[in-house]
């Protein structure tokens, strides 16, 4: 355990203190969050102890996980976690560490009848239990038996997986009833995973958040790829809610698959050419349109490192469609190249934030969500 200094101590009251004084400041005169918010460790800390500890966190597509012996792999909180999909069609998420000397077990997503340790080979069943553990005859009081890998509570959400480690958070289903409420008519549940990527960006991982849930930026920073395209007069940012802030941008599309496809019986009016921007707290980000998704799932890694999950698809009436993955194919290759310029910008954000002489300017009325992140950031670190 680190030992906390006179320095630790007085950034995190500055940066805590900086987090509540803007919180308090009316949406007029609102400004980005204080530098320290980004950059410091205590920070981090509180983040994993008061939000990653108790959060519903979105850790992928349950299509990852649709077969038994399916798994997929992630971290909350600094647990590395083992989402998986047992011989009996039960879906669990166990403690993705070994029971014997504490080796991280599984990588990545893939799929298998059991969970055998790099390190000894000590062998898991799907429903943690211990099956097998070699050359352990002795000792006698080792008792295979008494092993079995913890387990975490899991549930599914239109489509998507959540983790929690707290066992008294209430089901993710009641959490997200107001923003089931805004956008079940599109049927996200249905929607079809076509790709899904892990990279490490050297950024906060609120800075990323952050990027995504205003298109201020758009014209600029993506002025050599969607910039053109996006006009202000076309994005509506409502307040955001407790769990979650949004804005949509009702437009049409460049690409067919932007609009509803014409066999979508769902959407109507206006809806059919309506893109929804989510940012679910903490770190699930989505753009959902009528015709395709795509999504970024966050995890910290140190106040400087973002680790993400980058995933997209269709919706099913494009996925049966013979030119849907053509489509998809020509977005993915657009979603990369926008992507890259993000990243531009995400890590130039968090060089600036370093500086002496940085100072959180006012917000556009087009940064509304920022606000309202900052907000919950403010409600769940200070206090
Ligand atoms: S650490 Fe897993 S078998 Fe030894
Ligand atoms: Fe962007």
């Amino acid at each position: 355990m680190q030992q906390e200094t006179g320095t630790t101590t007085l950034e995190r009251e500055n940066a805590v203190e900086a987090l509540r004084a803007g919180a308090q400041a009316p949406f007029d005169d609102a400004r980005a969050m204080h530098p320290s918010v980004y950059t410091s460790p205590e920070i981090l800390a509180r983040e994993r102890e008061r939000i990653f500890a108790h959060e519903w966190i979105c850790v992928g597509r349950a299509s990852v996980v649709a077969n038994p012996g399916d798994y997929l792999t992630c971290e909350i909180a600094d647990q590395p976690i083992i989402v998986l999909r047992d011989l009996d069609g039960v879906l669990r998420a166990l403690s993705n560490v070994c029971l014997h000397r504490m080796s991280v077990l599984l990588e990545g997503t893939g799929r298998s009848r059991s969970i055998v340790c790099p390190y000894h080979a000590w062998t898991y069943n799907l429903d943690g239990t211990l099956r097998a553990a070699p050359q352990m005859d002795h000792p006698s009081s080792f008792c295979r038996e008494a092993y079995r890998l913890p387990e975490l509570r899991v549930e599914t959400w239109r489509g998507w997986i959540y983790v929690t480690l707290d066992p008294s958070r209430p089901p993710v289903a009641e959490h997200f009833a107001e923003l089931d409420a805004l956008i079940a008519r599109y049927g996200m549940e249905d929607y079809v995973e076509t790709f899904r990527e892990e990279h490490v960006w050297d950024t906060n991982w609120k800075i990323l958040a952050e990027n995504f849930m205003e298109s201020y930026h758009l014209p600029m920073l993506h002025h050599a790829t969607v910039g053109p395209h996006s006009r202000i007069e076309e994005m509506e940012c409502p307040p955001g809610r407790a769990a979650f802030n949004y804005h949509w941008i009702t437009k049409d599309a460049t690409l067919p698959i932007g609009n509803a496809h014409p066999d979508n019986r769902k959407l109507e009016g206006d809806w059919r050419r309506t893109v929804a921007l989510l940012a679910i707290y903490p770190t699930q980000l989505v753009s959902l349109t009528p015709g395709y998704f795509w999504y970024l799932l966050l995890s910290p890694r140190g106040v400087g490192r973002v680790h993400m999950v980058f995933g997209g698809g269709l919706a099913p009436e494009f996925i049966r469609d013979p030119r849907g993955a053509e489509h998809m194919a020509t977005l993915k290759s657009l979603l990369d190249a926008v992507n890259a310029e993000d990243r531009r910008g995400v890590e130039g954000v968090f060089r600036g934030v370093r500086a002496p002489l940085a100072r959180p300017g006012h917000l556009s009325y087009l940064e509304r969500p920022n606000y309202d992140f900052a907000r919950y950031l403010a409600a769940k670190l200070t206090g």
